[in-house]
């Protein structure tokens, strides 16, 4: 067959296939979506992502269930949908590790940043300082002198290397200019289980899961990590005011799929995005939890993936000088 056959062949059946794939997206989506959540159940991410999936679903007319995936610090999960067929039916709800995992990781079985599309950013949750009940410290001038006497006897729980745990972890030890012993969970739901049950000492983790514990009683809370104070929490302190100025971390939280899905797929998908972001019902869950949705003027596919890469170049230096890698 001559090379203009073979052209001819291949021309026709493109020919027939575009209508096709113009056809299933114009009706997108036909079957169930799958959200990928790369931490255990039971943690803020899995209750991020389960309110949105719900009002996305709504709106899709399709359901959005979720699917924890969680390990190696939410690479695992991320890892599951950078490898997927790019048709929209599979897609991943993450947070700052998507800004922190290309710089801690070296060796990974996927592109921690081409191998995605931005679909929008839903929320940026505010990070509370918390120990165990019976912890010996009641303030966070209290808490430092008990970590930097203690050291490594002191057990600080985290998501793995890449959670939003771990780097606040991070930037505590820096803080504090004292090392801890790390001990990882597939997820801050599970961690705090532990911390419940006084087997782990410490942890920094968002509001979506520690606001409840915090409030009950049943974990002691020093500081929360943002410039002003979180309404939801109205008697904590910011990290600056109980001692510890510069301490600051929130963790963003963005939607994507995987690279080369079709635009139309990803417009559909952010316009669902933006009707959760809307949801009276999300922003007073949100609110009870200490975060809020991002305005939907900033939930854009292009604003995403600008603040990501930002984000990206922000970490990395920080990281750098730690010298914590995970490979
Ligand atoms: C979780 O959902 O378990 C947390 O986001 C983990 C983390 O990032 O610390």
């Amino acid at each position: 067959m001559t090379r203009f056959g073979k052209r001819t062949v291949l021309g026709a059946a493109l020919a027939l296939a575009l209508p096709a794939i113009g056809h299933a997206q114009g009706t997108y989506p036909t079957r169930p979506i799958t959200m990928i959540i790369p931490f255990a159940a039971g943690g803020p991410t899995d209750t991020v992502g389960r309110l949105i999936a719900q009002a996305m679903g709504t709106e899709l007319g399709q359901p959005v269930v979720v699917e924890n995936v969680g390990g190696a610090g939410g690479t695992l999960g991320a890892q599951r949908v950078a490898n997927a067929r790019p048709d929209g039916y599979t897609i991943l709800l993450h947070h700052i590790g998507m800004a922190t995992i290309p710089t801690l990781y070296r060796r990974l079985a996927y592109d921690p940043i081409n191998g995605f599309e931005t679909v929008g950013l839903v929320t940026e949750v505010p990070m509370t300082l918390v120990a165990r009940r019976n912890f010996p410290a009641t303030t966070l001038a209290e808490l430092v002198q008990v970590a930097r006497r203690e050291r490594e006897r002191l057990n600080y729980a985290n998501a793995g290397i890449g959670a939003a745990s771990h780097l606040c972890g991070l930037l505590f030890q820096k803080a504090l200019d004292t090392p801890f012993t790390t001990v990882p969970y597939r997820g801050t739901g599970p961690a705090m289980n532990d911390l419940l049950a006084g087997t782990v000492d410490l942890m920094c983790d968002q509001t979506t899961n520690t606001t409840e514990q915090i409030r009950a009683g049943t974990v002691r809370a020093f500081a929360v990590t943002t410039p002003q104070r979180v309404a939801s929490l109205p008697d904590l302190p910011t990290a600056a005011e109980a001692g510890l100025p510069g301490f600051e971390v929130s963790v963003w939280h963005g939607l994507y799929t995987p690279r080369a899905t079709p635009r139309p797929v990803v417009e559909r998908l952010n316009r669902a995005l933006v009707a959760a972001l809307r949801d009276e019902g999300i922003a007073r869950r949100f609110a009870d939890l200490g975060t809020a949705p991002v305005p939907v003027e900033r939930a854009t596919p292009e604003i995403h993936r600008t603040f990501w890469q930002a984000d990206i170049q922000k970490w990395r230096p920080l990281i750098q000088a730690a010298g914590q890698y995970a490979d």
